[in-house]
């Protein structure tokens, strides 16, 4: 493991790392590769914390793909969801009659992908399907569908790969398990 990164300090316990994200990767890569072949596809990165899986996602990916971001609300120090979701940045591109993929970094609560996967089936795409690094199922509040999936999770606040803490621990290349201290200040 890595040692160029001071945070890693910070980290309990490697819950995934690099060689099993890789492999997930290209695993669910060739799988929408088959199910969308001859078709061209539109990911939505979730911001910011998508941004790490769907550059790798994409660039494993054996079919034509654009690439556009939202950004939602997120619950900044909060390690909990507010239930309060709204969207800072919309879309570029009109996904209208077009296959949409979301690419969400982790599902938790579900609320911020429940609230996106409405808004977006409201213009009307061919296609509207998710896919997620990670899902953290024991701590739902409302039903999703998640279509692709990474890696299920415990019930514990997970960083790296992506995911943060107050905007820290994106770029460490494994997703770990953050020591409850530095969470709880
Ligand atoms: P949800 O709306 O509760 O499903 O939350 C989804 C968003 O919360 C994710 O896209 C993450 O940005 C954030 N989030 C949820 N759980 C974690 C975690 O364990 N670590 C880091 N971010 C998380």
């Amino acid at each position: 493991m890595s040692k160029r990164i001071p945070w890693e300090a910070d980290i309990l316990e490697v819950l995934i790392n690099e060689e099993q994200i890789r492999a997930k990767t290209a695993e669910i890569a060739h799988q929408i590769s088959q199910d969308y072949e001859g078709k061209e596809v539109i990911l939505v990165g979730v911001m910011v914390g998508a941004v790490v899986f769907l550059a790798d996602l994409m660039r494993a990916m054996e079919i034509p793909v654009s690439v556009d971001f939202v950004a939602i609300s997120s619950y900044g120090k909060d390690t909990r969801s507010s239930g309060v979701v709204r969207i800072l940045k919309d879309l570029d591109m009109n996904i209208e009659s077009k296959h949409v993929i979301i690419v969400e970094d982790i599902v938790d609560t579900g609320l911020t992908l429940k609230y996106l996967v409405d808004n977006l089936s409201a213009r009307s795409p061919a296609t509207l399907r998710v896919c997620a690094l990670l899902d953290k199922p024991s701590r739902r509040k409302v039903p999703v569908t998640i279509h692709y999936v990474g890696f299920t999770v415990p019930d514990k606040f997970v960083v790296g790969y992506g995911l943060d803490f107050d905007q820290r621990y994106r770029n460490l290349p494994f997703v770990g398990v953050l020591r409850p201290e530095i969470y709880a200040g």
